[in-house]
């Protein structure tokens, strides 16, 4: 069925989303998602680096037992067009349930991830080599450092402890 700009969606936000809003919403509450991890896996050649020189960006894998935090957004439908633009470095929409953590609900939405056979997947390297990578990289949005030091900030805000990112800040600020 073809969707209608009336309807409504929610989309989880785990990493730029976060803090970087510049889409209309209806609803944005605290949230989180079971069996996925964030890793700065995806190459960025539109945002925090450049097509001759990625910069590296969040994305998601799939871990059994892990539990993501981030923000939940509930928007209209036509919203997709705009997040589809701004994260079409490789990133596809995927199906998902949410745990809203005000109102103690669960919800169906999609989460944008970048999976490993996407042309800008970077993969994993040694944390001390992501941070080294991220400390050169800059894009059209700003430096990769500014990317991983604004989304630590978002997280400790939502109270999460992500060991990945904040091993990353820790590189990257000491
Ligand atoms: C997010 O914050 O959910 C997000 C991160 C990267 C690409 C798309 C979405």
């Amino acid at each position: 069925m073809k969707s209608s700009s009336s309807e409504k969606a929610w989309v989880f936000g785990y990493g730029s989303l976060i803090y970087k809003v510049d889409f209309p919403y209806i609803e944005r509450e605290p949230a989180s998602i079971t069996g996925w991890e964030r890793r700065f896996w995806q190459g960025s050649h539109d945002h925090r680096g450049t097509p001759d020189a990625p910069g590296r960006v969040v994305t998601l894998v799939p871990s059994h037992i892990a539990i993501c935090r981030g923000v939940a957004y509930l928007v209209n439908h036509d919203v997709f067009e705009h997040l589809d633009h701004r994260e079409k470095n490789g990133y596809e929409r995927h199906g998902v349930n949410i745990a809203l953590a005000t109102s103690s609900t669960t919800v169906e939405g999609v989460i944008y991830v970048a999976a490993e056979d996407n042309h800008a997947y970077l993969g994993p390297v040694e944390m001390e080599d992501m941070a080294l990578h991220i400390s050169q990289s800059r894009g059209p949005s700003g430096s990769n450092t500014e990317y991983v030091l604004q989304l630590a900030e978002a997280l400790r805000e939502l109270g999460d402890h992500d060991p990945h990112v904040y091993a990353l800040e820790a590189l990257l600020t000491e």
